[in-house]
């Protein structure tokens, strides 16, 4: 009685947690500055069961402004913790400077967490290597500088630390091709070449799966996105297969590049960044499956799911409900109301929500669950400004701040919202205004049944 009791509360915590998702291309809002998430071409670094983010703030641009770090515990809502590196007044991570790909690994050895990243000037001109430690993951780290690795030119890179504890720098020599480098044993410094492949690509990412190395990267197209490619090898020195395509060729990684490989639990998840070039901070990450079989991966597109850390599965998101803004079912109030939207579903949306006081609102009544549940919703909303828009959205009497990045071309973008649901028809979201701004206009939102 006792074990069936057991499981039926361990389903139910399964349950329960498994409708929190992972929702590639859109906005993450970010609790502690309530923002996009601003951690591009970067990577998961897991510590103690929490989940870091760390990579590049494009805010303000391409320029240097920022390295920063956010933390997780399920890998959908993430808390801003610190900015690693900071703006300085002159040098290496000074104005108008390129501080790009950092990536972290731990040394055993010298208890010390070891960032390399890309070093460059505005022309990438100088394609450097960078490194820079800290006593703890999110901590501040001391700058210690940058050079070419083994005299040769370095612009994309990454780092690998392998199961024996050595480590590697992967770094892109656009005179010679890309390279695997081995690094001294407190990670600081490169000590020699371990493998060059002849072709130039960028963007790399290496993972071990049982004994078989793959090596990932991106052929080399600015910030347009491209058919990114893998090759695999039994010793990082080599000899290496063919290089393959692991996405649907022609969709261009679903539109991503590489920035990192990972392992969750088991799970093989692939951090790829969609650069927006005219507006970098509005760049997406778009996160996703990877299967390893034998000497073969594989990316799955999936527009929503969930990753059971617990469990150490994947399954695609449940399926959904797909109320309008502008159903008759729903309200809305204070100057808010129907606009015409060719790309929108049913072709329209609900504008002006937000503004000055007492400003806009938007009541979606009857949002239906099969079950009581923390579940990620995503909203469909357009957004013509160049800067976020921000909106309080309202579940059942509790306040989220939600961010929402500009959208392109009258076509609506999703952003996401991780709230508790009732079991029943009888959830009320309401989307207002946050500090008297206005909320993007509202298309639709996609709800979980279950
Ligand atoms: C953004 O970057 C520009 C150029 O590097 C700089 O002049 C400006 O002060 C920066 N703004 C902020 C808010 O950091
Ligand atoms: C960047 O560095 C290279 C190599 O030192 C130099 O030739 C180039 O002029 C620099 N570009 C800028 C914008 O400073
Ligand atoms: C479509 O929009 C109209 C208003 O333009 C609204 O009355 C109707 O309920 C909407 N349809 C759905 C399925 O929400």
């Amino acid at each position: 009685m006792l074990s069936i009791l057991f499981y039926t509360l361990s389903l139910l915590a399964t349950l329960v947690a498994a409708s929190i998702q992972i929702v590639p291309g859109s906005t993450v809002t970010t609790a502690g500055t309530n923002q996009h998430m601003q951690a591009h071409g970067g990577g998961i670094v897991e510590v103690d069961n929490v989940f870091y983010q760390i990579g590049e703030n494009k805010l303000n641009g391409s320029a240097f402004q920022s390295i920063n770090c956010y933390s997780s515990t399920d890998l959908v809502q993430w808390t801003f913790v610190n900015e690693l590196l900071t703006l300085q007044a002159s040098g290496d991570l000074g104005p108008n400077r390129v501080v790009e790909r950092p990536h972290v690994i731990y040394n055993d050895a010298s208890s010390q967490y070891v960032m390399w990243m890309h070093i460059d000037n505005s022309s990438y001109g100088e394609a450097r290597a960078g490194v820079a430690t800290s006593s703890s993951i999110c901590g501040d780290y001391t700058y210690l500088g940058a050079s070419q690795p083994l005299g040769f030119q370095s612009r994309d890179l990454n780092v690998f630390k392998d199961t024996d504890g050595t480590a590697y720098l992967l770094t892109e020599d656009r005179a010679n091709g890309l390279r695997i480098d081995l690094l001294s044993s407190d990670y600081l410094s490169v000590e020699s070449a371990t493998y060059l492949y002849a072709q130039d690509y960028e963007a790399p990412a290496l993972y071990k799966d049982g004994s078989t190395y793959f090596m990932f990267a991106s052929h080399e197209s600015g910030w347009a996105p491209n058919d990114n490619i893998y090759c695999t090898a039994t010793s990082l020195a080599g000899p290496w297969s063919a290089w393959a395509d692991f996405a649907t060729a022609g969709t261009n990684t679903f539109s991503s590049q590489t920035a990192a490989v990972v392992n969750i639990n088991g799970v093989v998840m692939y951090q790829g960044d969609r650069w927006e070039s005219a507006n970098l901070m509005t760049s997406t990450y778009v996160w996703l499956p990877l299967t390893l079989s034998g000497t073969t991966a594989t990316l799955h597109n999936e527009v929503n799911w969930i990753l059971d850390i617990s469990a150490g599965t994947w399954t695609t998101g449940p399926s959904e409900t797909t109320p309008e803004a502008e159903s008759s079912a729903n309200s809305w109030a204070g100057g808010a109301r129907i606009l015409t939207c060719s790309a929108c579903s049913n072709g329209s949306d609900i504008g002006y929500i937000g503004g000055p006081a007492p400003g806009g609102t938007l009541t979606f009544n009857g949002i239906s669950s099969t079950v009581s549940t923390t579940t990620t919703i995503r909203i469909h909303h357009l957004n013509g400004d160049s800067t976020q828009r921000y909106a309080n959205v309202v579940t059942n009497g509790v306040t989220k701040v939600v961010a929402f990045l500009p959208t392109t071309g009258g076509v609506p973008g999703t952003s996401i919202l991780t709230v508790p649901l009732n079991s029943g028809t009888g959830n009320t979201i309401v989307f207002e205004a946050y500090d008297a701004g206005w909320a993007p206009d509202i298309d639709r939102l996609m709800v979980p049944v279950s």
